[in-house]
This record gives structure tokens, C-alpha cells and sequence, in this order.
């Protein structure tokens, strides 16, 4: 066999097993995985040795170039997936989100237009149904146009997104219909809105500033909405996904849901693993405002465990960036701060660093969650989410102890600040490739903008 490409003599993780071995890439594919694969004279060889070769990673909780709070969330397509690239992440679902008078087709249309001609790596979108009546009878052709995974917000009346019970009850029969899957952002907003107003006043936002979000936002609040779609699942048996788990509680809910054979899933974001609400006492704590809020160690810990123990199927990071000067339209009013954090370029180094290095995480384990289930649940596998012959060559090759310090002027986001900033975190990819092109090389992003490619898909869901 003629290989255009072999990675050699990689610490190759893939789902056989893992071993030293050689990778041949034909084209965009992965043709062959073996030991002495031969080379012919055109064949580019990529030294592998003392690194791992992994999955490429798929982070599917991202938001580029999002409108929200009043601002324009500041990594887009050029940026955010140049950002990916160095993280190791070579696909990317984004949330596709109908603005007034809206279509599902038309925001589907307006993300593509804004992928087009600017990712470097492939993407897809889940569509987000913002007014239940008006979009439930457009979701069948959307699946038909191949997005097989919907999202609905219990929260964010003011943007125009909030979903009620009956949407989220008639959305989920619809997924059972179509063998479709809804996720969630599962917090109770009737409650939400009650303890925000009671906080809103001048005083209790002079004495406590940003930490008003860690005071407003008690683990009951998302306990009980997961507790809710859990019952509108079971009921339906329409597949449920829970986006950016942050709470023990929320952990412990799906996993008896999950004994009861209820059609849940779960995923969690990096920053809810290894950071905590200690960070709104600094002084720059209003930076770390994001939705839903950091927690407690004790449930960054149920997370870690969660993950051991598979009710928590996915690592992702709803990256959602804004910049100093954007968080800066608070004001002092922690309900005005743009919510949301950059990820993308730290998810691997931060799983490998805090899960792999930690011993919270085998290597295999890692690639489950941030590779092959998200790739299954999102119907991708097998093309994308692990190494075996026929699936697209996307891979990333990481030094097992090499560190990088993470800091924002070497970084390929466009945010000004990191979550991160100053941590040292291996597991930064020294070589990407995107369906045997390598896109990264020596920790530098040498792919092209515009190649990426957007994924239709047929399926979702563990089914
Ligand atoms: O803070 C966040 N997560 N911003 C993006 C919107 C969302 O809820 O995912
Ligand atoms: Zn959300
Ligand atoms: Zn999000």
C-alpha cells in the first residue's frame, strides 16, 4: 500500500488498544495502523517518537462570533478554530441560534456563513430552537438537511431564547420521532430571576461586586431544571443531552436517571473541573463570569468521578469569548458581565494536564471524552473520534511532559486574558493533522483558513 503520509513510532492510542506503532494516511483517510510501515520516496514521514499520538479532539460546546448580553462574543471562525488547531481539536459544533423572525433554515444558513471561508478545521452546528410553536414543525427538515442534534435554553428570557416545559416536553417526542437529540442548558430561571432581583441593589453590589454570581446561583438551581428535562426524557423517551454540567447534584440526578434507563446524557466544560467560585474574590473576578457559574471543589470532584464512572460522557468548553474591554461593560453590575470564557486552545492541555498527569484519567479515558463519545453521540463516529483505518486522519501529537505556560500573547484566540493564565500545561499539540493534512507543526498553526469542512450528519444519540 502507498502511503502519503506516516506518523512513526507514536504512542498510539486507539480503541484496539494502545501500543508504539506507525499510522499510514492515504489522502484524507487513515489506510493502515501497524508496526515498520513501509514508506515509498513521495511518502512524508512525521517523527512520533516519545509522543502520544491521540484522537483529534472534537469540542462540541462552542460559541463563535455569538451575539449575546449586548456584545459580540469576540473569537469567530478565523480565530476560534486557528485557537482549536493548537489545542489538537479538529472538529467543532457550534449552536446555530434564530435571532427575531428567524427560521431554524435561516440560522443555519447565517452559521454557515460565518464558518465559510474561515475555519481551518471541521464544524458542524446544533440548531437551537429559540420559539417552540413557530420552529417545531421545521425541525424534521432540518434533519433531513443533516443537523441531527437540537438545543433548547431553560433560560435567557431576555435574549429571546428561553424554552418552557411544553417546548422542551414537545421537542423531546420529536427526538424520539426522528431519532434525534435535544440538549439542554438546564438552570430554573423562575428562581434564578428571584434571587437576582432580591440582590439587585446598589448596596449589595457595592459590598459584593462580582461575587453576587456565586451568591445568586446556589447548585439547587441547576439540580432542579436537570431534574425536570430527566423527567420530560423519561416520560417521552426522547434522547436528552445536558450541556456544561457544573453540580454534584446534577451529577448524582443523571446517573440514577441513567440506572433507570432513562435517555440521558452528560457533558461537562474543562473550567468547571479545575476552577472554583474563589475566583470572584480577585480582583479581576468578574472575568470569570460564565453560565452557569464555577462551584465548589466538592463538585469539580464529582465531576472528575462522574467521568471515571461514565455518567459524564463529555469534556467540552462552551467556549464563549469576550475580552477585557467587553467584560468591562459591567459596570459594577455583575447581570450586565458578557457570561462566558476562551477554551478551546487549553481543553487537551487541561484534561491531560489536570485528568491524565493527575491520575484522575487513564490516556484511554481521556480520549473517550474528548474523542470517541463525542463523536458517537454526536453522530460523527466513526469518521471522526478515533484512530482506525477508514476514519479521517485527524490526530494529535503531544509530548507526554513537555509544559507551555499559558499566556495570551502566545496564544492564537483572540481573548486578552486567559482563565489559565500562568498555569504551566502539557499536552499542548506539537503536530495537528485535519484529515491528513497537518495544520499544526511544531506547536505552530501552518494550516490553511477556509479548509475546513462542514460534517453532515445521519444519526445521534447512544442508540
Ligand atoms: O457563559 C456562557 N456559557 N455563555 C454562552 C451561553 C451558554 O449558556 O452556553
Ligand atoms: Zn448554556
Ligand atoms: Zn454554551
Amino acid at each position: 500500500m502507498r502511503f502519503d503520509t506516516i506518523v512513526k513510532g507514536g504512542h498510539v492510542v486507539t480503541p484496539r488498544g494502545t501500543s508504539v506503532t506507525d499510522i499510514g494516511i492515504s489522502g484524507e483517510k487513515i489506510a493502515a495502523i501497524g508496526p515498520d510501515l513501509e514508506s515509498s520516496p513521495e511518502t512524508k514521514i512525521i517523527d512520533a517518537s516519545g509522543h502520544h499520538v491521540i484522537p483529534g479532539v472534537l469540542d462540541v460546546h462552542v460559541h463563535l462570533e455569538l451575539p449575546f448580553m449586548g456584545a459580540v462574543s469576540a473569537d469567530d471562525y478565523r480565530t476560534g478554530t486557528r485557537a482549536g488547531a493548537r489545542g489538537g481539536v479538529t472538529t467543532l459544533i457550534d449552536f446555530a441560534i434564530p435571532y427575531a423572525g428567524d427560521s431554524l433554515n435561516d440560522a443555519a444558513d447565517k452559521w454557515m456563513a460565518r464558518a465559510e471561508g474561515k475555519a481551518m478545521i471541521d464544524y458542524t452546528f446544533h440548531i437551537c430552537i429559540t420559539r417552540y410553536n413557530e420552529h417545531k414543525d421545521q425541525i424534521k427538515g432540518m434533519v433531513d438537511r443533516g443537523f441531527t442534534t437540537f438545543k433548547e435554553f431553560m433560560i435567557y428570557e431576555s435574549e429571546g431564547w428561553q424554552s418552557d416545559d411544553r417546548a422542551l416536553f414537545g421537542t423531546l417526542e420529536k427526538m424520539k420521532e426522528y431519532d434525534t437529540m435535544l440538549l439542554v442548558h438546564a438552570e430554573s430561571s423562575r428562581v434564578l430571576d428571584e434571587l437576582i432581583e432580591r440582590h439587585h441593589t446598589p448596596e449589595l453590589m457595592k459590598k459584593y461586586g462580582a461575587r453576587l454570581h456565586r451568591m445568586t446561583r446556589p447548585n439547587f438551581i441547576e439540580a432542579e431544571a436537570i431534574q425536570r428535562a430527566v423527567t420530560w426524557s423519561e416520560v417521552t423517551g426522547g434522547q436528552l443531552y445536558i450541556v456544561h454540567m457544573s453540580t454534584a447534584q446534577g451529577t448524582d440526578i443523571v446517573e440514577a436517571a441513567q440506572a433507570r434507563g432513562v435517555p440521558v446524557l452528560a457533558e461537562t466544560c474543562a473550567q468547571y473541573l479545575v476552577l472554583n467560585d474563589d475566583v470572584f474574590d480577585r480582583e479581576d473576578g468578574h472575568l470569570f463570569a460564565c453560565c452557569p457559574q464555577l462551584k465548589k471543589p466538592e463538585d469539580s470532584e464529582r465531576l472528575w468521578q462522574g467521568l471515571r464512572s461514565g455518567e459524564v460522557s463529555v469534556i467540552s468548553t462552551d467556549t464563549c469569548t469576550f475580552t477585557r474591554e467587553q467584560k468591562a461593560m459591567w459596570n459594577g453590575d455583575w447581570t450586565k458581565i458578557p457570561m462566558g470564557m476562551p477554551g478551546l486552545e487549553t481543553l487537551l492541555p487541561i484534561a491531560y494536564t489536570h485528568g491524565v498527569l493527575k491520575n484522575r484519567l487513564t490516556l484511554e479515558e481521556m480520549c473517550m471524552k474528548l474523542s470517541t463519545n463525542p463523536a458517537k453521540i454526536m453522530g460523527l463516529y466513526p469518521r471522526k473520534g478515533a484512530i482506525e483505518v477508514g476514519a479521517d486522519a485527524d490526530m494529535a501529537i503531544i509530548h507526554p511532559k513537555t509544559t507551555m505556560t499559558v499566556d495570551h500573547e502566545t496564544m492564537e484566540t483572540n481573548a486578552d486574558w486567559s482563565p489559565f493564565a500562568g498555569w504551566d500545561l502539557a499536552g499542548f499539540s506539537r503536530t495537528t493533522l485535519s484529515r491528513g493534512e497537518v495544520i499544526v507543526d511544531d506547536y505552530k498553526v501552518v494550516g490553511k483558513e477556509g479548509r475546513g469542512q462542514w460534517l453532515p450528519r445521519t444519526s445521534a444519540g447512544l442508540q
